[in-house]
């Protein structure tokens, strides 16, 4: 792993939307596990304006705004003048291009709302992912941190955790259950990874 004089990664997190593990992995790298391991060295976001990115302005941190009329070139070349070594998606709707998942081959992870491999896959991302477990029947669901590869959802799973699903769960509390576990299980996901 590529790290500078003070031994840590420059990660890079990739955002479309609220950015709240976005903001779970800021929080770590200035106070929690990751602290010692990684910074955010810049924040690619799909869109130009989201809480994501307003998230990122206020800590201060690099933006890269990757809508569709931006080449691809731009973005690799910033990722390397950043000194990117890490790749942390984090609710990021565009696919990666093949390009970027060659130079990070291993070095891109995802968190998925659900247990995967269940209710994962193309177009299963947001409040999808919690009506189809809920009308699934799950007595459980949970969240999964996986490496990215070239198919959705389908890399190999780096950590996982439940929650119970109550009787009268409903999508919108399951979503909020799950995402309080990911706040926590992400970080812990990514300092696994640096210190594999
Ligand atoms: C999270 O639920 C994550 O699992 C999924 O997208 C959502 C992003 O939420 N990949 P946020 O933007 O981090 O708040």
């Amino acid at each position: 792993m590529a790290e500078d004089s003070e031994n840590k990664t420059n990660l890079a997190v990739f955002v479309s939307g609220r950015g709240s593990n976005l903001e779970s992995i800021i929080d770590s790298c200035s106070a929690g596990l990751l602290e010692p391991l990684a910074r955010v060295a810049l924040v690619v976001s799909s869109k130009a304006s989201s809480g994501a990115c307003r998230i990122a302005e206020s800590a201060g941190i690099d933006r890269f705004i990757y809508s569709k009329d931006i080449p691809l070139e731009d973005l690799l070349a910033t990722l390397r003048d950043k000194a990117i070594s890490f790749i942390a998606l984090a609710g990021y709707l565009r696919r990666i291009e093949n390009e970027i998942l060659q130079r990070y081959s291993g070095k891109i992870l995802n968190v998925h709302p659900a247990l995967l491999p269940k209710f994962g896959g193309k177009g299963m991302y947001g409040m999808r992912v919690h009506q189809a477990v809920i009308e699934a029947g799950e007595k459980l669901s949970g969240a999964t941190v996986h490496y990215v590869t070239e198919d959705y959802d389908a890399g190999a799973i780096l950590a996982q955790e439940t929650v119970e699903i109550g009787s009268n769960e409903t999508a919108d509390s399951l979503a909020d259950k799950v995402l309080t576990l990911e706040h926590r299980l992400y970080p812990e996901a990514i300092a696994k990874a640096l210190t594999a």
